[in-house]
């Protein structure tokens, strides 16, 4: 994927900074998103019928939000969330009511599971993140079943929204973090992502096919479901 040539992200780095974040995230993620990233996300969940039963997995699950989501749309599914950073994940168990929810510390591009074990995998705001992303692609592909779905959720199109909203989330992050470098690192890593039609190739690329893509915002955030 072109964005690891210019841009390379340590994964130990980026791990740290998630952990030194992680107490303000949600808090910052509903200002800067001025309160639309929970609706997007609902929307994106409930775009892939989701059944009891059918085991799902959100990698790079962060402070569970997607997680809880699923539950809330469908309190039967077998829920798992996995990410590397522990503080976010501190968060998730937090806000895990009744352990409904599984969650594990461990890395995308290495899925501590089987092949073709999950019906649904999600991912949202995580890829711009990983050093390997074909890697972690690769990964969620291998551990998908046959016919299962893999939904992913993240900036989309470059355009005049988009550059909006890369001025102001420094502001507000200055305003209430103190951490300013990794809200620049949010703006750069969202600037070199692949818009969706390159992303919707470079999954192509590693076998999966387009099922439906919906973009929220004027194509600011873009989720592309794909299935194998
Ligand atoms: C921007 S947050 C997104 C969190 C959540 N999915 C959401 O939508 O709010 C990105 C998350 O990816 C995790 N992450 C980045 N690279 C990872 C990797 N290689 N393996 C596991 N988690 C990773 C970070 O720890 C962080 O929690």
């Amino acid at each position: 994927m072109t964005q690891e040539k210019i841009f390379n992200k340590n994964p130990k780095s980026v791990q740290t900074m998630f952990n030194l974040i992680a107490d303000k995230y949600d808090f910052l993620n509903n200002a800067i998103s001025l309160g639309t990233q929970k609706r997007i996300k609902y929307q994106s969940i409930k775009n892939l019928g989701i059944k009891p039963c059918d085991r799902v997995i959100d990698i790079c699950c962060g402070t569970g939000d997607l997680t809880r989501i699923i539950k809330q749309i469908e309190p039967d599914a077998d829920v798992t969330g996995i990410d590397f950073s522990e503080k976010m994940l501190e968060i998730a168990f937090r806000k895990n009511e009744n352990n409904r929810i599984e969650y594990l510390q461990g890395d995308a591009t290495s899925l501590p599971y089987p092949d073709n074990t999950f019906d649904f995998a999600v991912m949202g705001f995580g890829l711009r993140n990983i050093q390997n992303a074909e890697k972690a692609v690769e990964e969620i592909y291998r551990i998908l079943k046959p016919g299962g779905c893999f939904m992913h959720l993240d900036f989309g199109k470059h355009n005049f929204l988009s550059k909006i909203f890369d001025i102001t989330t420094p502001i507000l992050s200055r305003i209430f973090t103190k951490n300013y470098s990794a809200y620049s690192y949010l703006i750069k890593s969202k600037q070199i992502f692949p818009e969706p039609e390159d992303l919707i190739k470079d999954f192509e690329s590693k076998g999966f096919k387009l099922k439906k893509r919906e973009d929220f915002l004027s194509g600011v955030i873009s989720s592309q479901i794909l299935y194998k």
